[in-house]
């Protein structure tokens, strides 16, 4: 390994224990398809696509070289009152890929930008179609919707919201979903559960629906460890939203772009949302991108409006040339390479190798839908979290990179991973979690 020539110092490191990590740091230095190289000079398996975003896999010639290409030709254009041909044609892309008539696209730079998008265009929705007191926004607890303040006000890991005073005003949460008791080691959907959705109809019965503008949710639940739908709960959320006016948004940025197999989670689910947020896959993570898909009464709302500007709203980089150059690539590679339907056809395959690991010690449940598992292993007395880091770090030194979220233990391979990759994987936390006590 050769010296380093930088100070880990000045970088102040995001979600991470600063101190903990600059002590005994673990960086990466490269990577292709399936893999990282540490600085050591070791093969890192990453079973985690980097942050669940490297969907195509690693360093993929056809990306690399269109961003290339687009730095060379176009390095920036406004698309505030103008344009350039790479957000136009992306949003052409990414609404043939979307279901239903969710076939309008408004471009951020990442998830957190694309939730406080679509908590915006909600509030602006109802008012300009007269509703201008739907204000209340309804998140749930345990949900990860990014870091801005938008997302952290209807986002429920207490973390990430306990230190930063008051938020938004008027935001109520749902119950979450996971329940040990219920659904511990269920395959896919939990069959209980579906009930927690009337919770909606308490809520709309405190406040009256004709104050409340949306309902936001994760389809799957991902940061807070993989807590996958009850049958049904979705079809009721959408439901209770149609019956009171409500619009519901689907929070995509982990399950868009293949995670379950399918374009979208709302393809999964057989629900249509009236906006997705998405980022992370959409450019299978090369450039940083977000956005919001938004139904086609949501966007015709606006255009029946007021002349001049629609909505006041937008990011410099919004529909940056680089980014779409790299969306547009990346979407043709997941066609291709038929990218979604290999991590259909493995979802088995990687159900069945996640759930080999019941029953081992510690271990209190696993679950999975697509190409998403998540571990969990019961807290140390009075330490929670100690087992989960202890277990990620004896995972990185035997090879392979995971994620957790306190003991949680998170899998979300690239959906170019084969079968082989597949048994290393759970193979290396299988011995992981025997060894740690
Ligand atoms: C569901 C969801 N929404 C939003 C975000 C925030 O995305 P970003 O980190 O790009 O801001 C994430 C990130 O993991 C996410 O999982």
């Amino acid at each position: 390994m050769s010296p380093r020539d930088y100070d880990l110092e000045p970088f102040w490191m995001p979600f991470t224990a600063n101190r903990q990590f600059k002590a005994a740091p673990r960086i990466l230095v490269s990577a292709k398809d399936m893999h990282y190289t540490s600085e050591d000079g070791r093969k890192i398996l990453d079973s985690t696509a980097g942050l669940w975003c490297v969907n195509a896999g690693h360093c993929r010639d056809s990306i690399v070289r269109a961003i290339k290409q687009q730095a060379g030709t176009l390095d920036f254009a406004p698309t505030f009152q103008m344009g350039h041909p790479g957000p136009f044609r992306l949003a052409q892309s990414i609404a043939q890929l979307a279901p239903a008539d969710l076939d309008h696209v408004f471009f951020a730079n990442s998830g957190s930008e694309a939730v406080d998008t679509a908590l915006k265009i909600a509030l602006a929705y109802h008012r300009i179609r007269g509703e201008g007191q739907r204000t209340r926004l309804i998140g749930r607890e345990r949900a990860y919707h990014g870091v801005g303040f938008g997302g952290i006000s209807v986002g429920g890991m207490t973390p990430n919201r306990k230190t930063f005073g008051a938020m938004l005003p008027g935001v109520d949460h749902l119950p979450h979903t996971h329940n040990l008791e219920k659904m511990a080691n269920s395959r896919g959907q939990p069959e209980w559960g579906a009930h927690l959705a009337d919770d909606l109809e308490r809520i709309v019965a405190l406040h009256d629906a004709s104050n409340i503008a949306a309902v936001i949710v994760e389809p799957v639940q991902g940061s807070t460890g993989v807590v996958v739908p009850p049958k049904g709960y979705l079809e009721k959320l959408r439901a209770i939203c149609d019956k009171h006016g409500i619009l519901l948004i689907f929070d995509e940025v982990i399950t868009g772009f293949g995670r379950l197999g399918r374009a979208f989670a709302a393809d999964y689910f057989g629900v249509v949302p009236d906006m997705i947020t998405f980022a992370k896959g959409v450019t299978s993570a090369t450039v940083p991108m977000g956005g919001v898909i938004a139904r086609k009464h949501v966007y015709d709302a606006f255009m029946a409006g007021p002349e001049g500007i629609e909505l006041f709203h937008g990011y410099t980089y919004s529909g940056h040339p680089l980014a779409t150059a790299a969306g547009e690539a990346t979407l043709a590679l997941y066609h291709e390479e038929q990218l979604f339907a290999n991590a259909a056809s493995l979802a088995s395959y990687f159900e069945d190798a996640a759930h080999s690991l019941v029953g081992l010690p510690n271990v209190v449940d696993v679950r999975n839908i697509g190409l998403m598992a998540g571990i969990e292993l019961a807290p140390r007395g009075g330490k929670p979290g100690a087992r989960g880091y202890e277990a990620l770090l004896r995972c990185f030194e035997a090879g392979l990179l995971t994620r957790t979220t306190g003991d949680t233990l998170a899998c979300s391979p690239p959906l170019m991973v084969n079968k082989a990759q597949i048994d290393e994987i759970f193979g290396t936390i299988a011995k992981v979690i025997k060894e740690i006590s």
